[in-house]
């Protein structure tokens, strides 16, 4: 009976009458089915559902496992073949003819290569991250996969852990408006075969891992849980994401997997998730290494007990689950929510009505024109232009010998970054390749790598590279790390350049040759040298696939950069974590523009010279937040706001006129920034509340407008509540988070 009135419910919130009664309709239908199934299912089969099995290639004891009902998801198996057979021993050899899931860790692109996912945030283009996934479904779906471990939503602030090449960087926002846009693009309209699951991952808090070292602890406090970390989810949540999956990290002594609380009250409790809820890797019988279960058989009742409602690879519920019912240690009613939970999904991918692909078609979309160009595009949005003498764009009439060298020059596998089981190098343009092929016919390119990769150390080789540059009229330089020195367990204690990258670049720039750098990397990298000696940097993170043409495109100038940093770029490693949307401390840097206080001077003068400050590091960090150049300049005008003060349930309305000053059409992202001056607990300094691309022409001037909800300005405050607090706001529009002039409004009650 709940379950019915749940059902209504959340029909009468649709929008569309119309479309409420046939999606209601369908709703009702769906769960009929599954009560129906799950009235002739065994526990043994129901326990089947839950179980996750890695399986490559046929095996006689995968397809029995299928048979017997032991096993209700795969993943890794990408042969469509071999996907269909399974499907075929699913769909008509087991006992319930109930269709597998397949599942593969689809993160930044299938066979075509997008660029990392914290590339694709520096894009702050949401639309084309979602056309991205969309394309990255269309091929990998056509295979028979129809589930991908991704969006990643761990907000990351801290470079030496290397999964933050997975993440949309340090910022919440900007995190949950790219998840967003890549549970839409994966997930489509749910009406075809080519509507891939969504799995949010990893819940929760995940990226806060202590020193950025994998796997490790999380000590996040309830109140910036849900201020910082809880966002994203809710927000993937919303936009319709089918699973979610849990993190290996204990937070406050809980892991993830066992955190009952955040899996039952808020998740399905608070937010209404109705999708099903998968471990990380074992990360079941991992709580036993973590001293939280003491065997298997308690991980899976802690995990089962949780709202955990599918095993990956712990096999701690096939094992004891049926055995943790017939004790009375886990309710059988729980176990059929599971099921129901796991079912649904299966119904919503309409698995049921159609569980094949044709493997002669599979081919036939991977690499195809539509998913290569959105991946160029890509590419090109995401590099992000550091520095800028004026060398960049390349004057090609004044050019005749170019020497293309370095380590990432033409390293088709690196530059697509972690996570690309699938990408496969052939297909990869380096910008070695498309240097060659859009600029060879009236420029000489000279190509001396230096090192053949980013850890060697090679003086012999840096010497040859620097004798090459002597002769050329520009030095192109592809730095960076190798996909492998990113990702997951591949965490950093020192974000430098590796190997004999910072002596080449020295040798480089002793030749007094124009030095543009390219890094490609999978993290914020501290480029202090680099930014003294270089006469540009373009960070182009690993851009995948098409990586090469648009990097040869962006330093060519037929595009402008228009990427900015989904991350502070500290100045030094021992500054990390460092975030621009940290709280202020009573004594904060001096010159900060956040200074203005009407302190008493004896107060002032007693904490004189004692700052929030590192010795030898300074405050700032080396590139801010939101911060990338163009060919061009851009000036902001002092926004206006319609009105001085607002209520809850106001919407701010907030214009000012962007300018091309610069000769260039380019590209800017308007940013909108907000801080709280005064809260029941210590606010931000600052807070990203909306961003805008913007293309004008050289000269053009546009008058633009934000529209920000005063619901927006909420946050969970000292009693824990989350709303807006009334009083003063700041508030104003940028081009990255360390500049623009703010003006002030009032929330009032
Ligand atoms: C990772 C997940 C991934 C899973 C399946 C784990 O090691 O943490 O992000 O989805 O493996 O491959």
């Amino acid at each position: 009976m709940k379950r019915i009135r749940n059902t209504i419910l959340s029909c009468l919130a649709l929008p569309a009458l119309a479309f409420m009664a046939v999606s209601c309709g369908q709703e009702d239908e769906t769960e009929a089915r599954i009560d129906e199934l799950l009235s002739q299912m065994t526990l043994r089969e129901k326990i089947g559902q839950m179980n996750q099995l890695s399986v490559s290639g046929f095996s006689q004891k995968v397809a029995d496992d299928i048979r017997r009902g032991a096993t209700g998801s795969i993943l890794n198996e990408t042969d469509p073949a071999v996907i269909n057979e399974y499907q075929r021993i699913a769909v008509e050899e087991s006992r319930l003819g109930i269709p597998l899931l397949v599942a593969r860790d689809v993160i930044h692109g299938y066979r075509t290569v997008f660029p990392i996912p914290l590339g694709m945030a520096a894009t702050f283009d949401p639309e084309l991250v979602e056309r991205g996934a969309r394309l990255t479904a269309e091929e990998v779906t056509a295979s028979g996969i129809r589930w991908t471990f991704s969006p990643m939503l761990d907000v990351s602030r801290d470079a030496r852990w290397g999964r933050i090449a997975e993440s949309s960087g340090e910022d919440t926002y900007l995190n949950a408006v790219m998840g967003a846009a890549m549970v839409r693009g994966y997930q489509g309209d749910l009406s075809d075969s080519t509507s891939l699951a969504a799995c949010a991952k990893h819940f929760v808090g995940y990226g806060a891992a202590e020193s950025g070292r994998d796997y490790n602890s999380t000590w996040i406090p309830p109140r910036a849980m849900r201020n910082v970390y809880l966002p994203p989810f809710e927000t993937a949540v919303k936009a319709g994401a089918l699973t979610l999956m849990t993190s290996f990290n204990d937070n406050d002594g809980v892991p993830g997997t066992g955190n009952a609380e955040l899996l039952k009250d808020v998740l399905r409790g608070e937010w209404g998730f109705d999708g099903f809820v998968v471990t990380d890797w074992a990360s079941a019988a991992e709580m036993i290494p973590h001293g939280f279960a003491s065997d298997g058989r308690h991980a899976a009742s802690l995990a089962m007990n949780a709202g955990v409602d599918m095993d990956m690879m712990s096999n701690v519920y096939s094992a004891y689950l049926e055995d943790l019912v017939k004790r009375g240690e886990v309710k059988e009613s729980d176990i059929d929510s599971a099921v129901r939970n796991i079912l649904r999904v299966k119904f919503r991918l309409g698995l049921f009505d159609n569980p094949y692909v044709d493997v002669g078609k599979a081919l036939e979309v991977q690499y195809n024109d539509s998913v290569m160009t959105a991946a160029y595009r890509t590419a090109l949005e995401s590099a992000v232009l550091l520095k800028n003498n004026g060398v960049l764009p390349l004057d090609r009439s004044k050019i005749r010998r170019v020497l293309v060298t370095g380590p990432m020059a033409d390293a088709p596998h690196d530059q697509m970054g972690t996570w690309t089981f699938d990408g496969q190098k052939e297909h990869t343009i380096t910008p070695l390749d498309a240097i060659r092929e859009s600029w060879g016919d009236d420029v000489e390119v000279i190509y001396e790598p230096g090192l053949s990769y980013c850890r060697e150390f090679n003086s012999r080789g840096v010497a040859r590279a620097a004798e090459a540059a002597r002769r050329a009229d520009v030095i192109l330089a592809f730095m960076g790390e190798e996909a492998i020195m990113s990702g997951e367990a591949h965490c950093l204690a020192d974000i430098t350049l590796k190997g004999g990258q910072r002596e080449m670049i020295e040798a480089l720039a002793a030749s007094g040759k124009p030095l543009v750098l390219n890094i490609m990397a999978g993290r914020p990298l501290v480029l202090d040298m680099e930014s003294e000696i270089a006469d540009a940097i373009l960070f182009s993170f690993h851009p995948g696939t098409m990586g090469g043409p648009a990097i040869a495109d962006l330093l060519s100038g037929k595009a402008s950069p228009s990427g900015r940093l989904p991350s502070t770029f500290p100045a030094a490693s021992g500054q990390v974590p460092c975030y621009y949307s940290h709280n202020n401390t009573g004594r904060p840097f001096r010159g900060d523009e956040t200074m203005l206080y009407d302190i008493p001077l004896e107060a002032a003068q007693t904490s004189l010279g004692n700052t929030s400050y590192m010795l030898d590091a300074g405050f700032n960090p080396l590139y801010p937040f939101g911060y990338g150049l163009t060919y061009s300049a851009f000036e902001y005008s002092l926004p206006t706001l319609d009105r001085q003060e607002y209520s809850d349930g106001d919407v701010i309305r907030v214009s000012f006129t962007l300018t091309n000053k610069g000769k260039a059409e380019a590209t800017e992202v308007a940013q909108l920034y907000v801080r709280d001056l005064v809260g029941s607990v210590t606010r931000p300094v600052k807070e990203l509340k909306g961003f805008r691309r913007v293309t004008l022409a050289p000269g053009e001037s546009s008058e633009q407008v934000f529209e920000l909800p005063v619901s927006e300005l909420a946050f969970v405050g000292l009693d824990m509540k989350k709303k807006v607090e009334p009083g003063e706001f700041s508030l104003w529009v940028a081009g990255d988070s360390a500049s623009g002039e703010s003006v002030n409004f009032r929330v009032i009650r």
